[in-house]
């Protein structure tokens, strides 16, 4: 019978970290706020259990280590983020974190150590809440964080630099925090599927292939605010108005191309009162497309779509672009090794593309990388409804596992046969 204690024990802990958030009503937990202190002292405490040395870098991330057999420093890097969006799901990052966790759980209770040490990183910010410019803790590990995003602030006006120097870290420092891509052989990540193919197909977990590029961009329209009761509709300059027409050709466009999602996920309209015509509009985009050219063309007509929409309205228009990643394949070798992982546990191979972005994307800069995809419940994410089946947890540690052992060349990654 398939025993599912670990499984068992990695639902929980994500039920742990479920209830720990800066809001009372729902799970919210941005990068460097009192909420993920909590959660990396939990997991911390996990990590060191699991005998493990631990350590948070200059970003934040928090890593457990589980040396080699030999003390060496050639190192498999394995996990995911622990900062959510608003109103959250407990399993889109934690997962990912805990799997790998109960991995090192796994071998430690075999008495085994691999010839390659394990790094579990518990990454500091994937999902860009807080500075809407996401993947910051895997991008310090793999060397690409952008030294100006240390300037921007959040909602209150805090600079991610306060933010990171009050988390305990060192923004000076964060330089530092890049891998040797000599020694970091391969990142490895379990994360949810957070859509419902794995579901129709009846499988409890699938190979990642690519993950889809995407932008974002943080856009203004800037109108006149004036008395919603005196100023005539044809002389107004609603910022609001020119945005809900812009998100109606956001929609538009996205529809009219099968491969092309966007989203305008965030609006806030100022100065916000009943009986005052809105002068400002502030929104997020968020477009992604598996081909990166169709990708920036939908951007760039989207971004002449505003322009027009806000001159025929007399709304200025203020388009930033915040961040763009582009189409990352996973490894194929190292993709296919997990798919005869998933075989020998008993299942079928199957291979799918990520609409969803990963801390992978940004690893891929620094080694090869390959995700597990775990079905999840309707595929409902970014969703405090988001589920996952213990059963499904355990068949992806038993994947996880099998991937362990089997690992060979073409990364030179052995393991010894205790
Ligand atoms: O937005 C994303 O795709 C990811 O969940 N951060
Ligand atoms: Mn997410
Ligand atoms: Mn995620």
């Amino acid at each position: 019978m398939l025993d599912l204690s670990d499984a068992r024990r990695v639902m929980e802990r994500c039920d742990i970290l479920g209830g720990i958030s800066e809001q009372s009503d729902c799970l919210t937990r941005r990068f460097a706020t009192a909420a993920m202190r909590e959660a990396n002292t939990a997991v911390a405490g996990w990590m060191r259990d699991a005998g493990m040395g631990v350590r948070q870098d200059s970003v934040g991330n928090l890593i457990g280590r589980y040396e080699a057999c030999d003390g060496g420093a050639r190192t498999l890097l394995l996990g995911s983020h622990l900062d959510t969006v608003r109103d959250a799901g407990r399993y889109d990052g934690p997962l990912g974190v805990l799997v790998a966790l109960a991995l090192v759980e796994r071998l430690r209770a075999r008495g085994q150590r691999l010839l390659f040490a394990l790094d579990v990183v518990a990454f500091a910010d994937e999902e860009g809440l807080r500075y809407h410019t996401s993947y910051l803790g895997s991008c310090a590990l793999a060397g690409a964080f952008d030294p100006a995003d240390l300037q921007r602030e959040d909602e209150d006006g805090i600079a991610m630099s306060a933010a990171i120097r009050d988390f305990g870290g060192d923004p000076a420092a964060i330089s530092r925090d890049k891998r040797d891509p000599d020694t970091a052989l391969a990142y490895c990540e379990v994360h949810i599927e957070q859509g419902p193919v794995l579901e129709h197909r009846g499988l409890p977990v699938g190979v990642v292939s690519t993950i889809m590029g995407q932008s974002r961009f943080d856009v203004e329209f800037v109108g006149e605010a004036g008395h919603a009761g005196t100023v005539p509709m044809d002389l107004r300059r609603d910022a609001l108005c020119a945005a809900a027409e812009f998100v109606l050709a956001v929609e538009g466009l996205a529809r009219a191309d099968a491969g092309l999602v966007a989203t305008v996920g965030q609006l806030v309209v100022g100065p916000g009162a009943s009986n005052v015509i809105p002068g400002r509009a502030t929104f997020s985009l968020d477009a992604r497309h598996l081909d990166d050219a169709a990708r920036d063309r939908a951007c760039d007509a989207l971004h002449k779509r505003a322009i027009s929409i806000g001159a025929r309205r007399g709304v200025a228009v203020e388009w930033r672009e915040v961040q763009t990643s582009v189409t990352t394949a996973c490894a194929p070798e190292l993709s296919a090794q997990l798919s005869r992982a998933i075989e020998v546990v008993g299942y079928e191979a199957m291979s799918l593309p990520s609409g969803a972005g990963h801390d992978a994307v940004a690893m891929s800069a620094l080694a090869p990388v390959a995700m597990l995809f775990v079905r999840c419940k309707g595929g409902v994410s970014h969703n405090p409804a988001e589920s996952v089946a213990v059963e499904d947890v355990g068949v992806a540690l038993d994947v996880m596992d099998a991937f362990l052992a089997k690992l060979v060349d073409p990364y030179n990654l052995t393991v010894d046969s205790k």
